[in-house]
């Protein structure tokens, strides 16, 4: 089975979930600003899968997807795109490169999901990205990306989830393992693996491996109004007080818990009072 799996499917029924992401995010953005949320940036977009995701939820919806990695964005395009209306492909734009480049767009919401930011490792270059991700978006557009930490986070151990998939693949439900490999508390830079266990006992050991800074929230929200962004704040996960769980729903706050393990959204604003301009309505095409 482990020869037979492919990664990247088991990544997105593992780790994504667009139907999620999208509805969390159009809500927040249409709260925020009071407008509909039409032009999405999607950096570190992976396989495009909520780029793809996006364009299906409205016929004025546009996105715009980064990824530095040809095989990933490819696969994206093979998958998740080539299936699309030929107008909703005409709404995608994927561009191969480093987010760390310019590449216009006029977005109103820039997303950085899964911690991909925290590839940069030194204050100037999450600075410089910070810098584009404020260029790629309308004056008042959003950046929003994902923070994770907590005193597990720094633990050295490897935890698995069971994932039922009831795809007719022939793989069957599976376990994803998140492997946290390494972690150096001088510098902050870890190591997580992404392993998948099947059925048959066979392993696809090392299928994904991040090398990152594992960056805190203060120092992400600092270098982020360093960058010129207005309103930062923090999106915290609201508690169950019956179970002390987490709700799934996220609120802003200034105050976190003192959590094992917790993930949050950091938030900043581009200043300005704008609105979508007809171009970037019109699509960015190269
Ligand atoms: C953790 S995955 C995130 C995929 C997807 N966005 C998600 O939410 O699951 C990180 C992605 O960032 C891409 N990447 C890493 N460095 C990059 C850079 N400098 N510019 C653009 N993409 C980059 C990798 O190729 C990979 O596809």
């Amino acid at each position: 089975m482990a020869d037979r799996a492919d990664p990247h499917a088991l990544y997105e029924k593992s780790v994504q979930s667009s139907e999620h992401d999208f509805s969390f995010l159009t809500e927040y953005v249409e709260n925020a600003t009071g407008r509909p949320l039409r032009v999405l940036r999607e950096d570190f977009c992976g396989t495009a899968a909520l780029s793809a995701y996006f364009v299906t939820q409205h016929s004025d919806n546009r996105a715009i997807g980064v990824d530095l990695d040809w095989p990933t964005l490819n696969w994206g395009v093979k998958h998740n795109v080539s299936g699309l209306t030929l107008n909703q492909q005409q709404r995608i734009n994927l561009i191969h490169g480093n987010v760390l480049d310019g590449h216009s767009s006029e977005a109103q919401l820039t997303v950085a999901m899964n911690f991909s930011y925290m590839v940069f490792k030194t204050r100037s270059t999450l600075l410089c990205y910070f810098k584009r991700a404020k260029a790629s978006l309308v004056p008042g557009g959003l950046f929003i990306m994902d923070s994770w930490g907590g005193s597990e986070s720094q633990v050295l151990q490897e935890e698995s989830r069971e994932i039922e998939n009831p795809d007719d693949d022939g793989i069957g439900d599976f376990v994803f393992i998140w492997d946290q490999d390494a972690f150096d508390p001088i510098t902050y830079h870890c190591t997580a693996r992404i392993h998948f266990a099947f059925q048959d006992d066979s392993e696809l050991r090392n299928a994904f491996v991040y090398d990152w800074r594992m960056w805190t929230i203060p120092e992400v929200t600092e270098l982020l109004q360093e960058a010129g962004f207005q309103d930062v704040h923090v999106l915290w996960e609201g508690t169950d007080p019956d179970t002390n769980e987490g709700t799934g729903t996220y609120h802003r706050a200034r105050k976190g818990d003192a959590d094992l393990a917790w993930i949050a959204y950091i938030v900043g604003v581009n200043p300005g009072k704008g609105s979508v301009s007809k171009r970037a309505l019109k699509g960015n095409r190269k």
